[in-house]
């Protein structure tokens, strides 16, 4: 196998569980990982606890304006799980809440907001290495990642999936029909919004895993990781 290192963008729907692939696949290749709905999310974490979110209204202006003095960064805890730091505090659990949730793809679809943390996440990406996970990955910040990958499920079952993640995290505030409606809206933002929405890149390899297990997963990425290295190396 090569010693070269690539760069892997995983892109899809949310709830797919996408970034926990990601990370295995991480770990398994030695690679560094990025979550970049994690940066999207502590942006708005940030915005709602200053006001710049209120009554569903965002006050733009204000949010561009405070981006140059947010840092957003990663660090490993102590059982070695990745966790998100918005100015130098964990809000590792504060921002995967249904509030946050519930905003963030309104946040994601400002293009000020957009260009940051795509500049931000470029500049995390550039010494290769890397696999990052999101929704514009291989189409914007990694577009000559070596591999990419388009992970998707039916919304039935990552509904039942995210449900399933809150409870097994105490947070018992909403029901599956809730869930499914969260899916289904941030799909729709997602996918239509002006500034580089949702989609697979020509390139990208397409995984529906509605029916396969996180181990199916975990071994359909890391063989074609592999294939890629391998091929990369021939080149
Ligand atoms: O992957 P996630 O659910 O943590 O992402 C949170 C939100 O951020 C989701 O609504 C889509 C958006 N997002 C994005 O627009 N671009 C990315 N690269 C990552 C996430």
């Amino acid at each position: 196998m090569s010693n070269k290192k690539i760069s892997i963008a995983i892109d899809g729907y949310s709830s797919t569980g996408k970034s926990t692939m990601a990370k295995e696949l991480a770990r398994r290749l030695g690679y560094g990982y990025v979550d970049t709905g994690a940066m999207y999310r502590a942006v708005t974490l940030y915005a709602m606890r200053h006001g710049i979110i209120k009554d569903n209204m965002i006050d733009e202006p204000a949010l561009l304006a405070s981006l140059p003095s947010l840092t957003i960064t990663f660090a490993p805890s102590a059982d070695g799980r990745n966790e998100t730091y918005l100015c130098g505090e964990n809000v590792e659990q504060e921002i995967r809440t249904m509030e946050v949730s519930d905003h963030v793809s309104a946040v994601a679809a400002i293009g000020g907001v957009r260009r940051h943390l795509v500049k931000l996440q470029q500049d995390m990406g550039k010494a290769g290495g890397i696999v990052m996970d999101g929704r514009d990955i291989g189409t914007v910040v990694l577009p000559d990642a070596e591999l990419k990958v388009f992970v998707t499920a039916s919304a039935q079952v990552r509904a039942q999936r995210r449900y399933d993640e809150l409870r097994a995290k105490g947070d018992t505030t909403a029901t599956l029909e809730q869930v499914l409606a969260n899916v289904t809206e941030r799909d729709r933002i997602d996918t239509t919004r002006a500034e580089s929405p949702l989609r697979r890149a020509d390139d990208a390899l397409l995984l529906d895993n509605s029916d396969m297990t996180r181990e199916q997963q975990n071994r359909w990425l890391y063989e074609a990781a592999i294939q890629r290295i391998d091929d990369d190396h021939r080149d």
